[in-house]
């Protein structure tokens, strides 16, 4: 009975600060939520989406019915729940924003928008907006890409998110909004299924190596592109959140790197745990795209400005996907 009084006055608790998540239903939402709830209690993590997320988002806090281009819904939100801080992780990704160009267009950048005026309004003061590898194309060095460098992305989902950057930069420049990014790699994870992504295969090989021991592959076997294990993704974008504000010096995106692997050396990993495995390649309209990115990151500059380092590699990611995925 007390556990419940507190529980509930927990929720209705008003001077608190709360941080809410928009995209929470998505690959990165999934777990942001999970780990954000064990740091700073459930109550204080408001879950939003357009899709009802899977059941342990649901169920383990508040969630909230939210499409981030409804202003009046977001600006009511942000009242009720006395939010902080936002996490604004609601975007097409690669593959399906080049199907709908238009909607990509407005999802991922007025969605950014409506938050960054939330800040420039002192409603809120700091937010988390993910950028891309996919802000660097063809023109691009492939090898250890700088921070800054040629850029010229080559698809909607990298023109939106080079875009993104430098609405951010701007409005930190202009109205001192405290808004932090980085420009992830493709993610690799077992708690949520990525949608809509270049870099997708990564996950599904999982999957379908688990239950068919056969994978077709839409990239090339060579196609070397930048990765990170999901732990390390969730622990630098908190790590980054949680840093000083002196010591943020690019309002833009960090780059931020993790590993760099192609489907065949991903495959051949694989194989190692599980020898019946074998990966087939047939190549479709991902390629390009996959093609327009890096091969490999450099990210000096969150290594020494907030400390970053990853900490998994191939093997170590590999072999904690599987013993997850199959037990
Ligand atoms: N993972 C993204 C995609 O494949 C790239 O950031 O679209």
């Amino acid at each position: 009975m007390i556990f419940y009084i507190c529980l509930i006055n927990e929720y209705l608790m008003p001077g608190r600060a709360s941080i809410l998540v928009i995209g929470a239903s998505g690959q990165i939402g999934t777990e942001l939520i999970l780990e954000l709830r064990k740091q700073f209690g459930s109550a204080r993590i408001i879950a939003s989406d357009i899709k009802v997320p899977g059941y342990e988002v649901l169920e383990g806090g508040p969630f909230e019915i939210l499409d981030v281009l409804d202003k009046v819904r977001l600006d009511e939100i942000v009242r009720n729940f006395n939010i902080k801080e936002v996490y604004m992780l609601a975007a097409l990704l690669s593959a399906t924003a080049e199907q709908n160009q238009a909607y990509a267009w407005k999802l991922n950048v007025e969605g950014l928008f409506n938050v960054l005026h939330l800040a420039r309004e002192k409603r809120i003061s700091k937010i988390f907006w993910p950028s891309s590898i996919a802000v660097f194309g063809p023109d691009t060095p492939k090898d250890k890409t700088p921070q800054k460098c040629i850029m010229n992305p080559a698809t909607i989902y990298g023109i939106s998110k080079l875009t993104g950057e430098r609405w951010c930069e701007y409005y930190f420049m202009k109205y001192r909004v405290d808004s932090r990014s980085i420009r992830y790699p493709g993610l690799v994870g077992y708690k949520s299924a990525p949608g809509g992504g270049t870099t997708d295969y990564a996950v599904q090989i999982f999957y379908e190596a688990i239950r068919k021991k056969k994978y077709i592959c839409y990239l090339k076997k060579d196609t070397v592109l930048p990765m990170m294990y999901m732990p390390d993704a969730i622990r630098g974008t908190i790590e980054l959140m949680n840093a000083k504000f002196e010591k943020i010096k690019i309002r833009s995106s960090y780059n931020f790197s993790g590993m760099s692997f192609s489907p065949d050396t991903l495959a051949a990993e694989i194989k190692k745990h599980l020898p019946a495995f074998e990966c087939l390649y047939s190549p479709d309209h991902r390629q390009q795209y996959a093609d327009s990115w890096p091969r490999s990151i450099n990210d000096t500059s969150a290594r020494k400005e907030w400390g970053w380092k990853a900490e998994y590699n191939i093997k170590t990611m590999t072999s904690d996907m599987l013993e997850n995925l199959m037990n």
